[in-house]
């Protein structure tokens, strides 16, 4: 008999890299990208009902819950199999929205798998799959439990790679969040027909292996125009920069910029260096394990 409450970790994510290619004709971008899960999670728990679906998350302003994520995993699952039974939804939220780390994403794909495990697991994983994709670029690497992949195409084409060791990791953010469809906009303004085309790329798989090949491994085409609009969130990058990380990015379409360090004490050292009121800090780690399943209460 298959429990009736679950809870489960939903872990961020931050993009080590991040390439934008073409835009499609449905406006979409096609991308490539290399994923890390982060230990820093929201926890959603999920508790049968007879019908429906609620969601709550103290203390945090949610939106129209119907559009939210969480509730959308569920309600495909529901759909998926034969709506027998509903489900209360509440959220703990800790990941910053709007920063660039998954958390909207992350809440829904530990929701399909949450919601799934009520129904016993009676959609199959390469189903749930596809529920990922159709919420969102980010929702397939969230729900296949890898801790590093390289991802192409929305996102929803992925190998699954052997993470480096954890590592120290601290998020740095600005009091503003960024609206992704409003970042691919300002990306698109800013390239134009005459650019010069990227040039070959050869990705050898010990690149991935240490901190330091995959700082090699280049940036995030959101940088330029984001920082160009938002110069301040370029002075927290460099901020970041100066504080002799193995890894200074900006995550996704921003606004976090995360720094990777060899040592906690490292990392501490630069939150010192770098804080100040206008910015968050996020101490955290890279994960190296993978994500994990929901747990019975
Ligand atoms: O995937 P997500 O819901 O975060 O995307 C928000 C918006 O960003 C999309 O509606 C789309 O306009 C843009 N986007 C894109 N190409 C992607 C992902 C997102 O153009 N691969």
């Amino acid at each position: 008999m298959p429990s009736d409450r679950l809870a489960i970790a939903a872990h961020a994510k931050a993009n080590l890299f991040l390439r934008i290619l073409a835009r499609e004709t449905t406006g979409y971008h096609t991308l490539e990208t290399l994923f890390t899960l982060l230990e820093l999670a929201d926890e959603v728990i999920v508790e049968r009902r007879p019908q429906g679906i609620t969601l709550e998350s103290p203390g945090a302003e949610l939106g129209p819950v119907e559009e939210n994520l969480a509730y959308r995993a569920a309600e495909m699952v529901l759909a998926a199999t034969g709506r027998r039974f509903g489900v209360a939804i509440e959220l703990t939220k800790r990941i910053p929205v709007s920063a660039g780390l998954g958390g909207g994403s992350s809440d829904g794909a530990a929701t399909l798998h949450a919601v799934n495990a009520l129904a016993g697991n009676a959609v199959p994983r390469h189903e749930l799959l596809q529920f990922a994709a159709r919420l969102g670029s980010d929702v397939p690497f969230l729900a296949s439990g890898a801790a590093l992949a390289l991802a192409w195409g929305r996102g929803e084409r992925m190998m699954r790679l052997a993470p480096p060791p954890a590592a120290p990791t601290l998020l740095v953010l600005p009091k503003f969040g960024v609206n992704t469809k409003k970042a691919y906009d300002l990306l698109d303004h800013g390239r134009t027909e005459s650019e010069t085309p990227r040039g070959t790329i050869v990705l050898d798989d010990e690149a991935f292996a240490t901190w330091g090949g995959i700082g090699r491994l280049g940036g995030n085409d959101f940088e330029v125009p984001i920082f160009g609009k938002e110069p301040a969130l370029r002075t927290l990058f460099e901020r970041v920069a100066g504080t002799r990380p193995l890894l200074a990015r900006m995550t996704g379409s921003g606004s976090a910029v995360i720094g990777i360090y060899r040592t906690a004490a490292d990392r501490d050292a630069a939150a010192l260096e770098i804080g100040g009121k206008d910015t968050n800090l996020i101490p955290t780690e890279t994960r190296a394990a993978p994500a994990p399943a929901p747990r019975t209460l």
